[in-house]
């Protein structure tokens, strides 16, 4: 199989500095490896690669902006550098045993390690809610309960300067806690909401690693679901997945809740959804319990939508045919757990290394969780060029999704080698494409992409 690595040069640039720090080398074996003396930056100083790569003293963060700061405008993720920055959120390790030696075995039908876009029982939509949990979310919650509906929350654990989400004074434990009691279920979307494609193979790890260890604290159990936020996961990316065990979920109906306060978002979901019948069809939506309007509005919409075409609303593994006992798996032994009945370890005090300003008091009696920057949550929208925190402009961080699309390769069976582009829009390099079985025979949408690829190549030829 040929596998595309369009992001080494990206690697090489963010990789060195850390190399330096960690006292020995990474994949980096570039002419630029001789080593060279590292820049520190103090407080109000310039950091990363505007800042002649320089890294800011411990503690601090170095902000989107490339300045050493503490504080939310410079330690919140996933704007924070965090080659750069030892301060900032994203770097932070959640107190509570580490998942890293957990076994991975590979158990239930659903495949691992490659790009699931689609769910494959006809007649189901799955509504996946992603980025959260937020101060928006347990109205969520009621709403998915007054309609009796399940969903799928792909949580990001310390994103936006909300604090670590097993720490106890976040305010967000129970609400993870009752996403699993209210019969939804929870996969990871990272720790920090990084760009996997834009950070070294150890900050990956550690993006899924820290993220496993604040949901065993708070539900005991390892999800073995994942969304890359951006939907953005190149070739190391799978394959990282794969050897930790999980089933990776993209979409395909993209609510686009982000853009313009959700304007257009209803009638998308409802033009992609009712384009065949629930007899023929499936689908797996996105959205963001982060935004307002999701919460408020677009959510109960969804449902109404999906309702009356006939549609049945469940949660991801159900859409793909997977037991609930196979959407996590136990921290010790690996084995398949349902998270119902699973028990956290008792609730760990987190040092005090948070340098996020998010208003919160110490107080240890119920905490509620605070309203934060919105501009500090970094959606699965295109990849960021303009400004974000404290207004200062960041340099530029394009990362080019659409030069690395094209191509195709194998044909492992069950993994198809498309790119089926998505109808709901914007999609980012999958290095293969699994189509449930019971997709492939007889999906419209399959067929229609086909048809279309076979005019285009028909045109193309003429
Ligand atoms: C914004 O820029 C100013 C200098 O122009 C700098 O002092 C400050 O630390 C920066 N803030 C952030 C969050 O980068």
């Amino acid at each position: 199989m040929r596998l595309r690595r369009p992001f080494t040069a990206l690697f090489a640039g963010s990789a060195a500095p850390i190399a330096l720090v960690a006292g020995h080398s990474l994949e980096n074996d570039g002419p630029q490896q001789r080593p060279t003396v590292v820049k520190r930056a103090g407080a109000g100083a310039g950091c990363g690669p505007s800042a002649g790569n320089a890294i800011c003293d411990a503690g601090l963060c170095c902000s989107e902006g490339g300045f050493c700061g503490t504080g939310g405008a410079f330690c919140s993720g996933p704007a924070c550098q965090l080659s750069y920055g030892p301060g900032c959120d994203g770097n932070q390790v959640p107190a509570g045993t580490s998942t890293s030696n957990t076994p991975r075995p590979k158990f239930g039908n659903v495949p691992y390690g490659v790009d699931i876009s689609h769910c494959s029982v006809k007649g189901q939509v799955a509504l996946t809610f992603d980025d959260g949990p937020y101060i928006y979310t347990p109205e969520l919650l009621d709403t998915l309960k007054r309609n009796n509906v399940p969903a799928t929350f792909f949580i990001v654990g310390n994103n936006a300067g909300k604090g670590q989400v097993s720490d106890p004074t976040s305010g967000y434990t129970p609400i993870i806690q009752r996403m699993i009691a209210d019969g939804h279920q929870v996969g990871s979307h990272t720790w920090s909401h990084q760009d996997m494609n834009a950070i070294t193979p150890q900050q990956r790890r550690a993006q899924i690693i820290n993220n496993e260890i604040a949901l065993v604290n708070i539900l005991g159990v390892i999800p073995t679901y994942f969304r890359p936020p951006y939907t953005r996961c190149g070739a190391d990316c799978y394959q990282l997945l794969g050897e930790l065990g999980y089933r990776v979920v993209n979409y395909d109906v993209d609510t686009r809740d982000w853009e313009n306060g959700g304007a257009n978002s209803k009638s998308v979901y409802q033009s992609i959804i009712s384009q065949s019948s629930p007899a023929v069809s499936q689908w797996l939506s996105l959205a963001h319990d982060v935004q307002e309007f999701t919460v408020h509005s677009l959510a109960q919409f969804m449902i109404d939508t999906a309702k009356n075409l006939g549609f049945q609303l469940v949660t991801v593994g159900e859409c793909l045919g997977d037991p609930p006992s196979n959407w996590y798996r136990d921290p010790s032994t690996g084995q398949p757990r349902d998270a119902r009945g699973a028990t956290p370890p008792p609730p760990q005090r987190v040092p005090t290394t948070s340098s996020s300003s998010t208003g919160k008091s110490s107080s240890t009696s119920a905490p509620k969780p605070t309203k934060i920057a919105e501009t500090n949550f970094r959606l699965d929208a295109p990849p960021i060029t303009t400004s974000g925190t404290g207004g200062n402009t960041t340099s530029s961080r394009v990362v080019s999704s659409a030069s690395s699309r094209a191509g195709s390769s194998t044909s492992t069976p069950g993994v198809v080698s498309t790119r089926v582009p998505d109808i709901g829009g914007r999609r980012a390099v999958p290095m293969q494409e699994y189509i449930p079985a019971t997709r492939v025979g007889g999906s419209v949408t399959l067929g229609l992409v086909l048809g279309l690829a076979c005019m285009v190549l028909f045109w193309a030829g003429g």
